[in-house]
């Protein structure tokens, strides 16, 4: 990915196992943000491929990009901060049926099933003591969650999160990751972390990049024992 001649990301062959956790780490400026817009295609790369379940990606659209299942988590939680908790899932679970329509007469049946549904997502990320909190009282970290659970309610397949916990609190870092590791159970899962106990402790696969390129790759006992990765850290004023 080049700015105007400066190239952000060169020749990054990042590859995701399905049903994993992987992790995109490294210093301020290695190309994180950049490899991320370019899967969720917010940026158009200058060269290369972006592959997703074997089909080339790389023209694709955001808004296409999710419909297969590739899901960024703030591209589509909108959060609306008067609504509650339960409110605010219902919602998403609606964007999943009808798109961005929201159908406001909905026989008993339906909505019966649509609150089951939510209220298994409220809990499945932890908030049913919250669920009829309007989501502008929430901490932060519980905010996250709900960000979280409103990503869940589309049901996509793989989750790309940049930085969740970023700003976070110890007991809202414990919370989240567990709450990450949860949720990558049965999904694939791309995040960008500082917070390497947590990136140590979540993922089985990390790649690491700096300066646009990859450093290494390979479970965190590889990783962190590599050289070049500790002197880029160093370097970065970041270990
Ligand atoms: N839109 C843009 N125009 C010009 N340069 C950009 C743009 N976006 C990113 N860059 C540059 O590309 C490089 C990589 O930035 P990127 O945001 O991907 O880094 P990062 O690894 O996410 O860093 P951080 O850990 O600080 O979030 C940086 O040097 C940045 O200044
Ligand atoms: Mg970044």
């Amino acid at each position: 990915m080049e700015f105007k001649g400066f190239r952000a990301v060169n020749n990054v062959a990042l590859q995701v196992e399905r049903g994993t956790i992987h992790a995109l780490i490294g210093p301020n400026g290695a190309g994180k943000t950049t490899c991320f817009n370019l899967l969720t295609k917010f940026l158009i790369p200058t060269a290369g491929t972006i592959r997703y379940k074997d089909k080339d990606i790389t023209g694709l659209k955001p808004a296409d990009v999710a419909r297969l299942g590739l899901v960024r988590s703030f591209q589509i939680s909108a959060v609306f901060p008067h609504f509650t908790v339960m409110e605010n899932v219902r919602i998403a679970l609606q964007r999943r049926r009808h798109g961005d329509s929201f159908d406001f007469w909905r026989p008993e049946k339906a909505l019966r099933v649509l609150n089951a549904e939510a209220l298994e997502l409220v809990e499945a990320v932890g908030l049913s003591d919250y669920a009829e909190i309007p989501a502008v009282e929430l901490s932060y970290g519980r905010k996250r969650a709900l960000e979280i659970a409103t990503t869940l309610a589309l049901d996509p397949e793989m989750l790309l999160l940049d930085e969740p916990m970023a700003g976070m609190g110890h007991e809202d870092v414990d919370r989240t990751a567990e709450l990450i590791r949860r949720v990558g159970k049965d999904r694939t899962i791309l995040m960008v972390e500082h917070n390497l106990s947590v990136v140590a402790s979540l993922s089985d696969r990390i790649t690491v990049l700096a300066r646009g390129q990859v450093l290494a790759e390979g479970d965190y006992a590889t990783v962190s024992k590599d050289p070049r990765v500790v002197e880029a850290y160093i370097g970065s004023g970041h270990a």
